[in-house]
């Protein structure tokens, strides 16, 4: 029997999984577990039936990184297929939101930050098979973008399909870089950041746990406090900035104990 475009996307990412080096691997408690919990859920939507139709392409110009990136896809034949089939049907659309009340240099910062990321979801509310325990797709970062340290409850896996990049945990720790066949396992809550290379990236996400809470970005202020934003995500899966504090000091800590 022939899989659907999201059953084989879920199922070549899941046998790509087994094969791939974990980056931390030592600093994560329990990845191994994870990663095996990560791979039934993906294997459990191999046979779903595919119920939504709704596909736009990204704009121009992330479509011309989009065409960088798959065109320079590493991996077995049939996971290179299933990847530009998923990125041929799924629906693409800009991350974040930048509030149009934002003024001066944040929002251009906001704007140049927002207009470098896209995803498309192949799982999920949003998805080509809807579900709200499992979120996956393809996520595609403008070459030389840096996406700032962010925190959020789901526990994330990033697998790099096309491009170089950096990954931070926590504060202090420094970063680790993250090439095609390799992937990453960011823990519920843990402070992280993401710097691409000099080439387009393709990433293929996976969240379990909780997709609704907030996704809080930190920042440091000139007379350097750490700042946070949250951002939530609405209805349309699109997200949209709703508060801006001092990180309560007890986050700090964690984040600083973050490894
Ligand atoms: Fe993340």
């Amino acid at each position: 029997m022939t899989s659907s475009v999201p059953g084989e996307f879920v199922r070549q990412l899941s046998a790509a999984l087994e094969e791939a080096d974990m980056l931390m691997r030592q600093q994560i408690s329990n990845g191994a577990e994870w990663v095996s919990r990560f791979r039934a859920t993906l294997d459990s939507f191999v046979d779903s039936p595919v119920t939504a139709t709704l596909h736009n392409k990204p704009t121009a110009t992330a479509n011309a990184w989009l065409r960088d990136a798959l065109a320079s896809l590493d991996g077995s034949t049939e996971f290179v297929s299933a990847v530009q089939a998923a990125a041929n049907a799924a629906n693409w659309y800009q991350i974040y939101n930048v509030d149009a009340a934002e003024s001066g240099a944040m929002r251009s910062n906001m704007h140049a930050l927002a207009e470098g990321m896209f995803a498309a979801q192949v799982i999920g509310p949003r998805g080509l098979i809807p579900s709200k325990k499992l979120l996956t797709g393809l996520f595609l970062l403008r070459a030389g973008l840096h996406y700032p340290l962010h925190q959020h409850e789901a526990t994330e896996i990033y697998f790099c399909a096309s491009g170089k990049l950096r990954i931070q945990h926590g504060i202090d720790t420094p970063p680790q870089q993250l090439i095609p066949g390799q992937f990453s396992l960011t823990p519920s809550n843990r402070l992280h950041s993401l710097t691409m290379g000099d080439a387009p990236v393709l990433l293929l996400y996976i969240w379990l746990g909780e997709f609704g809470g907030k996704n809080w970005w930190w920042h440091k202020d000139d007379n350097g406090v750490w700042q946070r934003e949250a951002w939530e995500r609405q209805p349309d899966a699109v997200w949209a900035k709703t508060i801006t504090e001092v990180v309560p000091y007890s986050e700090l800590i964690l984040a600083n104990k973050d490894k």
